[in-house]
């Protein structure tokens, strides 16, 4: 099951890149959690800071059966902690294209997959999952995140959490639906819960190009494709997202 193989570090620089450093030899659905991290990254490369208190952890995928779709594993994950914030802590969480967790409007987790590829196709997934829980909030970042415990009102125990995770990541989603004829069903689920649906009338605010409104036309985990005002096909794949 996912995390039976499990490493606790005290400290790493991040637990992604120590997966990337030993995936030959981790077997499949390795945890590797740690306490802290020094050099926590995000998407787009982004510093993600990662001091005690929160829950920093990544898991190995190389199956041999089961397919080795990237996105796929990072929808999975979107939909466990959507899960497990809602059934076991009775939060009302939602999942902010393309899959970030947010809880009152704000950041409590997210979430980076990589892959290590050979050729054309991944030799294995590393799914990282960060999520402020008991840890302080940077100056910067206490306006648009959160961490669980001000929203619950106590400190959550770490390995609790990280235990129904595994627990629901491997029982609900992995056996159930990682199969070929399956697994689609991850894709849906993932539509139906997230912020934005096709045919919403967004806002987008892009690094480059300004504000961009327009309908939502398709939904991928790299791209949103959107029909801007003048009729024209926009491709974005960041910023900042607002439904109108
Ligand atoms: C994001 O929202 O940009 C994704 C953040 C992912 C952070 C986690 S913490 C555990 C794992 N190790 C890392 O260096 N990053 C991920």
């Amino acid at each position: 099951m996912i995390g039976d193989n499990l490493i606790l570090l005290d400290k790493v620089d991040s637990t992604n890149n120590y997966i990337k450093k030993h995936w030959r030899e981790l077997p499949s659905e390795t945890v590797v959690w740690a306490l802290e991290q020094t050099e926590g990254y995000g998407r787009k490369n982004s510093r993600w800071y990662s001091p005690l208190g929160g829950l920093w952890f990544s898991v190995l995928f190389k199956p041999r059966k089961r397919p080795l779709i990237p996105y796929y594993y990072l929808r999975m994950y979107s939909l466990v902690i959507y899960n497990v914030l809602k059934k076991k802590y009775k939060l009302n969480p939602i999942i902010k294209w393309p899959n970030d967790i947010l809880i009152n409007s704000k950041k409590v987790c997210g979430i980076l997959g990589e892959s290590v590829y050979n050729g054309g196709s991944p030799s294995c997934v590393i799914v990282g999952v960060g999520i402020n829980v008991n840890n302080e909030l940077r100056e910067e970042i206490s306006n648009s995140s959160i961490a669980l415990k001000d929203v619950v009102g106590k400190e959550i125990p770490l390995r609790k959490l990280l235990n129904e995770l595994n627990h629901v990541a491997y029982h609900s989603y992995y056996l159930k639906y990682f199969k070929p004829k399956a697994i689609s069903a991850i894709t849906k689920m993932w539509l139906n819960h997230l912020n934005v649906k096709v045919g919403d009338k967004v806002q987008v605010s892009t690094e480059n190009n300004g504000s961009i409104y327009g309908i939502v036309n398709d939904i991928q985990s790299d791209y949103l494709e959107i029909m801007d005002d003048n009729g024209e096909l926009r491709k974005i794949n960041s910023g900042e997202l607002i439904v109108i």
